[in-house]
C-alpha cells in the first residue's frame, strides 16, 4: 500500500474513532441532563446519535474500500475529556459547550482530510464533505442553545 493511501485510512480510522466516541457521549448526555433547559438539548442530542452513527459506518466502509480493516473498541482510544457527563445533571451549559468543542475538532479534521484527498482521491473528499456539512450544522445549533443559555445566565446573575 503505498504511503499516500495510508495516511488517508489512518486520518479515517481517526475519524472513526472520534464518531463512535461522540456517539457514546450523546448517549450517556442524552439520558443524564435534567431540569426544564435540558429537554430541548437531550431531544437533539438523541436526534444526532443516529446521525453520528451513520457517519462512522459511511468511514468504516470508505476504511474497507481502501483495503484497511476497520477497528474494533479494544483498539479505539477515546480523549473527548469535555463530553463527560457533567456531575451536576442540571448543568446544560457544560454539555452544550462540550458538543460544541467536539463539533470543531471534528470539523478541523475533517477540513484536514479534505485537503488531503481533493486532488487524489475525490470519492473520499465527497463523503467528508457532506458528513463536514452536516459537523457544522450540529455546531450552528449548540451554539445557539449556548447563546441561550448565556442569556439566561445574565438574566438571572
Ligand atoms: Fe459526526
Ligand atoms: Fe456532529
Amino acid at each position: 500500500m503505498s504511503d499516500d493511501k495510508q495516511q488517508i485510512i489512518d486520518m479515517l480510522h481517526k475519524a472513526y474513532r472520534m464518531e463512535v466516541e461522540t456517539v457514546a457521549n450523546y448517549l450517556a448526555n442524552s439520558i443524564h441532563l435534567d431540569g426544564v433547559r435540558a429537554e430541548e438539548v437531550k431531544r437533539s442530542l438523541d436526534e444526532d446519535i443516529t446521525e453520528e452513527l451513520g457517519h462512522a459506518q459511511k468511514l468504516a466502509h470508505r476504511i474497507k474500500q481502501l483495503g484497511g480493516r476497520v477497528r474494533g473498541s479494544l483498539e479505539l482510544e477515546f480523549d473527548q475529556k469535555s463530553l463527560r457527563p457533567p456531575e451536576d445533571s442540571t448543568d446544560v451549559l457544560s454539555v452544550v459547550k462540550g458538543v460544541i468543542e467536539a463539533e470543531k475538532t471534528g470539523i478541523d479534521h475533517y477540513r484536514s482530510i479534505i485537503d488531503a484527498t481533493e486532488e487524489n482521491d475525490p470519492v473520499t473528499a465527497d463523503l467528508v464533505t457532506q458528513i463536514l456539512a452536516e459537523e457544522e450544522e450540529h455546531r450552528t445549533q449548540f451554539e445557539g442553545f449556548q447563546r441561550e443559555l448565556d442569556a439566561e445566565a445574565s438574566v438571572t446573575a
